[in-house]
């Protein structure tokens, strides 16, 4: 195995199967490799999810959110399932995000880059290969990619026909969210076709609504003055992203775009390495630093400022604006001192990188009750110092990446609405990480607002 300062990154040493000569956590193991081998030779037959036109386009957008010309907001469910691949569901969450994304745009006045945790993050990491329930030990569900949820060792089998569910799936989710955001539905003149329900009774209702007023009376006057519709305004452009974590699925979706000269993973516009794969010798690393595709890294508190910066030279070896994006997620006790040093290193190296903070993943805790859940409070506290410290340190916060839904779940406490341990009983949903419900997301879109306004960042 070469050395990662040995290690060139011509194209001609890299492929995407050279991941399967490093070690490589978080994989599953299948009880027949034939069967594996099988769905995936059919994988990589099939079509692609998304083009390399549009894998480029992101990542111009991602330069410009780098150097401030527009924010990213990257957003979706800590897991996708199967069985929530409905109609109502996703469109309630395309609309969450929407509706975040107006308020931004609104009120950072700058256009938002909008990246969904959607149409293929259904695989995920685990802290240990098995559960033990009363006397059994099984397997631990790592998203419906892998397996089911359900506790009997029939669920719990790693079955590779989920592969071929999840592609499917993908598809389905991808082509309704694409026709919702090109046709009427996403029109910014009318922002009343993304009403939810349940919001008109929200604290925050008068605060959002006023904003949409504010939206419509501006489009008014510009289409008066210019006396006609402006082109532009019916549809928005919607990204995809999730974590490409489970490898010989992210292989088959691999593919060389003869006219870029170059492999894309085309299952994805954006891919990213989480915390826990998060290493410069392994088989993760490997299968994304010869991707053409824009790629993202979870940066955790216990990431070494000097394998930090290992990992932007593997990544981003030509040091391009957009390529590579650092999602930190350091919990808001750990922030203060584990971010600075770390900005300071990638300053020092000159780096083009991306600057978005993931104040989800370092607050979960457990409840008195039971629960995994997440403090509104925390979050905000978290995203809040991020912000600040970019700017005591001249470097710039150029998103936000959040866990949320599109329904009325009751998974993070706190909120205008003020939910509390108790409340998390009523709709705990989430197999996985506590979600933001639609109102905690669009009070943590009007606290971003906030916070840049009150900064001198806007
Ligand atoms: C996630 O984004 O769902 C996740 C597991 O994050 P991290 O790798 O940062 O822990
Ligand atoms: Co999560």
């Amino acid at each position: 195995m070469s050395t990662p300062s040995a290690r060139s990154t011509t194209a001609a040493e890299w492929s995407p199967a050279s991941w399967r000569a490093r070690p490589a956590r978080q994989q599953p193991t299948y009880p027949d490799d034939a069967a594996l081998d099988t769905v995936l030779h059919d994988l990589a037959t099939l079509p692609p999810l998304v083009t390399s036109w549009e894998a480029n386009e992101l990542r111009e957008q991602l330069a410009m959110a780098a150097n401030g010309k527009r924010f990213l907001l990257q957003g979706g469910d800590c897991a996708e399932r199967f069985d929530e691949c409905r109609a109502d569901i996703l469109a309630n969450r395309f609309k969450v995000l929407l509706k975040m994304s107006l308020v931004l745009v609104y009120g950072l006045n700058k256009p938002v880059v909008r990246v969904g945790r959607l149409a293929g993050q259904y695989a995920k990491p685990r802290s240990s290969d098995t559960e033990t329930r009363a006397e059994e030990t099984l397997p631990s569900y790592r998203g419906d990619i892998i397996n089911d949820i359900a506790f009997t060792p029939a669920s719990r089998t790693p079955d590779p026909t989920r592969l071929r569910t999840a592609y499917n799936h993908s598809a389905t989710t991808l082509n309704f969210v694409r026709a919702l955001s090109e046709g009427g539905f996403a029109d910014l003149n009318h922002p009343e076709h993304w009403q939810l329900g349940f919001l008109r009774h929200s604290p925050l209702a008068s605060e959002y609504q006023s904003i949409v007023r504010s939206i419509r009376d501006s489009l008014n006057f510009t289409q008066t003055v210019a006396e006609g519709p402006i082109p532009g305004l019916r549809s928005v452009t919607f990204y995809t992203s999730h974590e490409a974590l489970h490898l010989p699925y992210e292989e088959a979706m691999t593919r060389f775009v003869e006219h870029q000269g170059g492999y894309y993973n085309l299952g994805t516009h954006l891919p990213w390495i989480g915390k826990r794969t998060a290493h410069p010798d392994e088989a993760h690393v490997e299968y994304m630093r010869g991707l053409q595709n824009p790629v993202a890294l979870k940066v955790g508190p216990d990431l070494p400022a000097s394998t930090l910066t290992t990992l932007i030279r593997h990544l981003n070896p030509d040091n391009a604006w957009g390529k590579l994006t650092l999602i930190t997620r350091m919990g808001a006790e750990q922030v203060s001192d584990r971010l600075p040093p770390l900005l300071r290193a990638v300053e020092a190296q000159g780096a083009h990188v991306l600057w978005v903070c993931d104040p989800m993943h370092g607050n979960t805790e457990k409840t008195h009750n039971g629960y995994k859940t997440r403090r509104f409070r925390t979050i905000l506290h978290e995203l809040e110092q991020t912000f600040a410290i970019h700017q005591a340190e001249g470097t710039h916060l150029g998103g936000v990446h959040f866990e949320m839904t599109g329904e009325n779940v009751t998974e993070c406490v706190g909120g205008a609405r003020g939910l509390t341990e108790h409340d998390l009983e009523e709709a705990y949903t989430s197999h996985v990480d506590p979600r933001l419900n639609v109102e905690q997301a669009l009070e943590m879109a009007l606290s971003i607002v906030r916070m840049y306004r009150n900064g001198t960042d806007a």
